[in-house]
């Protein structure tokens, strides 16, 4: 935690709900606390290029300036978003953040320890909810191709990577193969928990 409110991430493969259920998870949430829903990559300068050039360009930038990049659009949202809004007693809930980089661009290849030194100005999450679906569902709820990063094979890698840290204890795993409500009641559940444990 960093001030007074509390910052809390839901991760997950493209495909998995957690859009929907960070959102839904807010505007609940938004009754009792105030609450802001944000994302990344963020509505920012580096986050916009991140999504108009990187995400869609068919000639990919190598995974390296991919994750340097990432990391540089999440310091910026740390910086103008995130802190300030903890600061003053808000309940942030970002859809993806630190964990997206590395078990994105860690399944491209990139050592992890280097993803976490790049990125040592962010925050630690109080709270890290993973989605879990398994990758051949995700695809398939992909009504099109969002992103060069989605395909059976990267998202299996992904996957992997991101259970590592369910098994370290850094994210909390949530059955994301379920009707959204039950999945949503769940993650609200946990939440809930959280905040009221909090100090
Ligand atoms: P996504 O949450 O799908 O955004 P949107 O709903 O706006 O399409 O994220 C876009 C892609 O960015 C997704 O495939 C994962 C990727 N990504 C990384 O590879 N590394 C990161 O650090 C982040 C934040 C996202």
């Amino acid at each position: 935690m960093v001030g007074k409110g509390s910052f809390i991430c839901v991760e997950g493969l493209d495909g998995c709900g957690k859009t929907t259920q960070a959102k839904v998870l807010a505007e609940r949430l938004g009754h009792q606390y105030k609450t802001v829903y944000t994302a990344e990559p963020s509505q920012g300068e580096i986050g916009t290029f991140i999504r108009e050039y990187c995400l869609k360009n068919e000639n990919r930038l190598s995974s390296i300036v991919e994750a340097l990049l990432f990391a540089a659009d999440r310091f910026e949202h740390v910086k103008n978003e995130v802190i300030p809004a903890v600061f003053e007693g808000t309940l942030v809930i970002s859809d993806r953040y630190l964990h997206s980089s590395l078990a994105y661009q860690g399944a491209a290849g990139v050592s992890l320890e280097w993803i976490q030194k790049i990125n040592q100005n962010a925050i630690n999450p109080d709270l890290v909810i993973f989605i879990d679906v398994e990758p051949k569902v995700a695809i398939n709820r992909l009504k099109r191709e969002k992103s060069v990063m989605e395909n059976v094979a990267t998202l299996k890698k992904v996957r992997e990577i991101y259970m590592k840290f369910v098994q370290k204890g850094d994210l909390v795993r949530v059955e994301g193969n379920r009707p959204p409500e039950e999945v949503g009641k769940d993650i609200l559940f946990l939440v809930r928990r959280f905040l009221k444990n909090r100090c």
